[in-house]
């Protein structure tokens, strides 16, 4: 996709769609949330979401008093939208506008959760750049949460291709600093009633 510009794709996408007429859009993140408690994320664990866009786990989080949390988005425009609707309560949370790739995280988390941002990656050099960032990000003992399109998912989304996983292949991609924990198949269902399959696996960092 030579001169694809990844973050003017995003901003366009949150600013023509909003936050709910998109394919991914959740009422309620429950499997992300359910993973988390399985983890034991506790309060004050710090918490990052990659590729958060407007999503609504924030607000789930913040009204389930988690106290350090922070969102990760390439789209400005995504992350207003999450900031408007959580009104005064967005100051409680840390918001970056970043290309994950490009980021150097400037502290470690407990836990790292991603939906359907890493499986947009389909360079090489691309993965190794998120896979760079999530080798530093979560301390030792800390756990990542990724949700990709499952390997019988849809090839694209938001018109661009993506890369399938189930648990063992994204282990084989994160390398031997991530133990795979947990997998697990999720069926989301977009605005307009269609399924698509999903896979969350939960990983621990060495
Ligand atoms: C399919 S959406 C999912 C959004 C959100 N996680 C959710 O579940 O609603 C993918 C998101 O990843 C973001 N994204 C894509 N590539 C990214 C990158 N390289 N760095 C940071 N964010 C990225 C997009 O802006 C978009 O908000």
């Amino acid at each position: 996709m030579s001169g694809f510009n990844r973050q003017a794709h995003w901003q366009q996408v949150y600013n023509e769609k909003g936050e709910n007429q998109v394919s991914w859009f959740q009422e309620r993140p429950a499997i992300s949330l359910e993973l988390m408690e399985a983890v034991g994320a506790a309060l004050d664990s710090a918490i990052i979401d990659i590729g958060g866009g407007a999503s609504r786990l924030v607000d789930a989080l913040v009204e389930n008093d988690y106290r350090d949390l922070t969102v990760l988005d390439l789209s400005e425009s995504a992350v207003s939208i999450a900031k408007k609707r959580l009104g005064r309560r967005a100051a409680t949370v840390k918001w970056i506008v970043a290309d994950v790739t490009q980021w150097e995280p400037p502290t470690t988390y407990d836990l790292w959760h991603d939906r359907a941002a890493f499986h947009f990656l389909t360079g090489e050099s691309d993965r190794i750049a998120y896979i760079e960032r999530l080798m530093k990000a979560p301390r030792p003992g800390g756990h990542a949460i990724i949700g990709t399109f499952a390997l019988d998912g849809p090839e694209r989304c938001s018109g661009l291709p993506v890369v399938r996983y189930d648990g063992a292949l994204l282990s084989i991609s994160l390398g031997s600093a991530f133990a795979l924990h947990d997998t697990r198949r999720h069926d989301h269902k977009t605005p307009w009633g269609a399924i698509q399959h999903f896979q969350f696996s939960v990983f621990r960092r060495i």
